[in-house]
């Protein structure tokens, strides 16, 4: 298994910046599609696109990835303006909210042009993931992107205001026999997309009409709406790096945070001081009763903040 605490100095800072699609070779290669590299030994070029808060996501995309792989953070390529994308096979891998990909990534998809000879999805997930195979099934097909594997994968459920996350770390999911499947599954080019029942649409109806959440767009807030920084803050700057948006700044009056927020939580996990809190908002369906445990923050154990920043930074 790849982790950052196998390599606990680390790969060249070049090469983890070419694995995560940060090391661009000449400005050129911001616009051009990524070419087929015509190896010896035929090996299958793959690529994958992830998007992630805490590195649930970004440790699923690395356990599919062997050497060859590029692995590209979305927010990175957004930021880039690209949008061609070429290899014999490419994956993505998000998080689930309200069982509907972040709103970066979907309208990250409704602009990408992705040519592969098989694609997939796996997307993360805490607690339920209902009808989401088939929602990213609709998205993508919608944008022109027909995805041939989409399945889901259960992890750590970072969603704060129902969830304690000391209680969900000593949860056993079974992650590395989900991973297991889906490896091998991948590995035959399966084509398969995880089905949904009546109820679990429902279900989700029923979450979209509870929420107010468009669904149409999904998560996308406003984070000077949803959160405070409080008087433990010391100022680390890691907030700023953390954040897909770029939504926070420090100003000589303290931290400010302001912008178009997916809720991906990145920040309010990764303080190191827990000095991001949800701002009281007692008319709000999703944040009415706050949050379970403030004192409780998440990160998987195997990414490193340095992934997360890298990752995010705007
Ligand atoms: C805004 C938001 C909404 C979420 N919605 C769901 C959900 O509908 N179902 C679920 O099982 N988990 C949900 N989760 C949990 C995440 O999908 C899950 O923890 C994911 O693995 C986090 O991935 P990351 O570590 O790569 O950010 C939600 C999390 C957030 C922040
Ligand atoms: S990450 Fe937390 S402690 Fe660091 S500057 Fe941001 S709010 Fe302050
Ligand atoms: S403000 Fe926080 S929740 Fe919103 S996009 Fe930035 S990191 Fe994610």
């Amino acid at each position: 298994m790849k982790t950052d605490k196998d390599n606990p100095k680390g790969i060249s800072r070049r090469d983890a910046l070419k694995r995560m699609g940060l090391f661009v070779a000449g400005a050129a290669a911001l616009s051009m599609p990524t070419a087929l590299t015509s190896c010896d030994n035929e090996k299958k070029k793959r690529i994958i696109l992830y998007f992630t808060a805490t590195g649930n996501s970004l440790y699923i995309a690395r356990q599919l990835a062997d050497e060859e792989t590029e692995l590209l953070s979305i927010p990175q390529i957004v930021k880039q303006g690209r949008h061609d994308f070429e290899a014999d096979e490419i994956g993505i891998v998000y998080p689930i909210y309200g069982h509907m990909p972040p709103n970066m990534v979907r309208n990250f998809i409704k602009q990408a042009r992705i040519k592969a000879g098989y694609k997939f999805a796996v997307l993360t997930y805490g607690m339920l993931d209902f009808n989401a195979a088939e929602l990213w099934d609709g998205i993508s097909q919608q944008a022109g992107t027909k995805f041939d594997y989409i399945n889901t994968l259960v992890m750590v459920d970072n969603w704060l205001p129902n969830f304690d996350m000391a209680e969900q770390m000593k949860m056993d999911k079974h992650i590395p026999e989900q991973l297991e499947k889906i490896k091998a599954d991948l590995g035959q080019r399966m084509r398969w997309v995880k089905p949904a029942t009546e109820e679990a649409r429902r279900a989700h109806d029923g979450f979209v009409a509870f929420s107010r959440l468009d669904p149409e767009v999904g998560f996308l807030m406003r984070s000077e709406k949803y959160f405070q920084v409080t008087d433990a803050c010391i100022g680390c700057g890691v907030c700023t790096e953390v954040c897909p948006r770029g939504n926070y700044e420090l100003t000589s009056t303290g931290v400010n945070t302001e912008g178009d927020c997916d809720f991906c939580f990145a920040c309010i996990h990764n303080c190191p001081q827990k000095a991001i809190q949800f701002r009281s908002l007692p008319d709000d369906p999703l944040l009415a009763r706050g949050e379970v445990n403030p004192n409780a923050r998440y990160r998987n154990e195997h990414i490193s903040l340095w992934s997360i920043k890298e990752s995010n930074r705007q």
